[in-house]
């Protein structure tokens, strides 16, 4: 059978993680391959409704504060039924997956922001995504202050459009980030091989090179023969 790649992307919020997906992915498919875009939380209809819960600062009107563990176990919730809806059939079907979040992110948000600890976190994606690893990692990782100004501009300007509120991870202070930003690296070191850092504070078309010229080489080196066209998850 078959067997795609499957690529994450990770880094706090307003590192741009989400513009570089959208440029691979139009380059890899322009080059002839089979790519499925989707996002953590969100991307099936379960998924969907736990992401409006998760990310909707108004939430906790209705659901009250929402305790770190319980974070932690809809984040894997949302993770299980994408891997069961998304990701294992389009792995079967030899596509590439370009995943906007996964794993990583409960580790560093969950267990670092939040001070669950790695632990608590990995057993869980042992029980919930029976291990399920990333064929490679892209870590966005610009200065934090960078990516906190980003952020923060982002969302003001969301909020004053579209009158939107995904804000409740945005409200943290700057020590609940300054703990993912340190988590993060020490994904990166423990698992050099599958997690490449992007750090520099380069424009959006130097990083796209980067990432393109990253992905390309882990690509040619593991499946040689990944061809077709764009599907949206
Ligand atoms: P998203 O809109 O994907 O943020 P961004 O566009 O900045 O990546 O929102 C996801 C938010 O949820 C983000 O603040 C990170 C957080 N999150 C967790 O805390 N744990 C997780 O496991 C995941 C997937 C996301």
């Amino acid at each position: 059978m078959p067997r795609g790649y499957f690529i994450t992307f990770e880094g706090l919020d307003g590192s741009g993680k989400t513009t570089q997906i959208r440029r691979l992915a139009a380059t890899l498919e322009a080059e002839g391959h089979k790519v499925v875009t989707m996002r953590n939380p969100g991307g099936t209809a379960l998924g969907d409704r736990i992401r409006s819960v998760l990310l909707d600062s108004k939430s906790e009107d209705t659901v009250g504060q929402i305790a770190p563990a319980a974070e932690m176990a809809l984040m894997f919730a949302d993770r299980a039924q994408s891997i069961a809806e998304i990701i294992l059939p389009a792995l079967a079907a030899g596509n590439i997956i370009l995943c906007d979040r996964y794993t990583d992110s409960s580790e560093a948000y969950q267990g670092g922001g939040r001070q669950l600890g790695s632990q608590r976190v990995l057993a869980m994606h042992a029980a919930a995504c029976d291990n399920l690893q990333p064929d490679l990692t892209i870590l966005l990782l610009p200065s934090l202050e960078s990516s906190l100004k980003r952020a923060r501009r982002r969302n003001q300007r969301q909020v004053a459009q579209q009158g939107t509120d995904e804000n409740r991870f945005e409200r943290e202070s700057d020590d609940f980030y300054r703990r993912i930003y340190e988590k993060y690296k020490e994904i990166a070191s423990r698992e050099p091989h599958r997690v490449v850092t992007i750090d520099r504070n380069g424009g959006i078309e130097e990083i796209e090179k980067d990432i393109h010229d990253i992905v390309a080489k882990r690509i040619s080196a593991a499946k040689p023969t990944l061809k077709a066209s764009i599907v949206e998850a």
